[in-house]
């Protein structure tokens, strides 16, 4: 498939997926948007992928953001429809992938950029990495889940101070909020979550889907996460995975997840 905003390339099992606008920060317009849902659509089918990173081209910018020069000059309903929009298409899609999708966090994520790296399972970051949701000095909040998934990563408090000032914070304070679990020199992020990927690609595919089903339950009003987590731990039993894994262990050998 061609793109003209993102890179996807795969090596093994491993996919990464770029964002291509470095002139722009790699703001998300909407192609940027709907070629990430392609993109992430396809990977998702593809069997021979186990993991995704996606980062953003350049050493600047993951993303600074959403395109502000498109919803410049919407109405109440049309910015209704562009949150509804995205959140369906691309922020909860990854969320709610079966894959992992590691967030590699390479400079401003800023707005629907820290939304987007949000909505992936976890994040590393690079050490010139800033952090922020400015929309309120835009006179919007953020509309692609910003508002509940950073008081789900860092606590409510933390988050009403980020989403009320505006501000952005450095790398060091993001790791010390939890917002991302390491912090590396920026040469050292993607061989970084290439290892992380790595060991991730050791374990059962099916057994890692069921698990993101699972937590995410936790996070989702009217749903029971432990009932979630019946379900999807029954579901694991019978597959070939579990087959392989519990035989594995038994015969004292390294289990292998084709
Ligand atoms: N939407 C559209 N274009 C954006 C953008 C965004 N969110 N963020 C950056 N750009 C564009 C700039 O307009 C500029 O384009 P130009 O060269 O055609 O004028 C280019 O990217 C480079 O940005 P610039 O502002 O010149 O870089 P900087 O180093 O001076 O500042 C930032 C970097 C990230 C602080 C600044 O770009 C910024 O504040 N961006 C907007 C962040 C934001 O509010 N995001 C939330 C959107 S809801």
């Amino acid at each position: 498939m061609k793109f003209e905003t993102i890179l996807v390339k795969q090596v093994g099992n491993l996919a990464t997926i770029t964002i291509n606008r470095p002139t722009k920060l790699n703001a998300l317009n909407k192609a940027t948007i709907s070629e990430l849902h392609d993109a992430f659509k396809n990977l998702n089918k593809d069997e021979t992928v186990k993991v995704i990173i996606i980062t953003g081209s350049g050493e600047k910018a993951f993303v600074a953001g959403a395109d502000i020069a498109e919803f410049s000059d919407f109405s109440e309903k049309e910015g209704g429809k562009l949150a509804a929009k995205g959140q369906k298409k691309l922020f909860d899609y990854i969320e709610n992938l079966s894959k992992p999708v590691i967030a590699a966090v390479n400079g401003f994520a800023l707005g629907g950029g820290l939304e987007l790296a949000m909505a992936c399972h976890f994040r590393v970051a690079s050490d010139n990495a800033k952090m922020g949701l400015p929309e309120v000095s835009l006179g919007v909040i953020p509309g692609y889940g910003g508002t509940q998934r950073l008081p789900q990563l860092i606590g409510k408090g933390r988050a009403n101070e980020m989403i009320m000032t505006a501000g952005m914070i450095d790398a060091s304070k993001a790791l010390s909020y939890g917002l991302v679990n390491y912090l590396v020199p920026q040469e050292e992020l993607i061989p970084l979550c290439e290892k992380l990927a790595g060991k991730i690609s050791n374990n059962s595919s099916t057994a890692i889907s069921n698990a993101i089903k699972a937590v995410n339950a936790g996070f989702k009003t009217n749903t029971d996460g432990y009932k979630e987590e019946i379900k999807a731990f029954g579901d694991c039993f019978g597959t070939p995975h579990f087959i392989e894994g519990s035989t594995a262990f038994l015969e004292k050998r390294k289990a292998d997840f084709k």
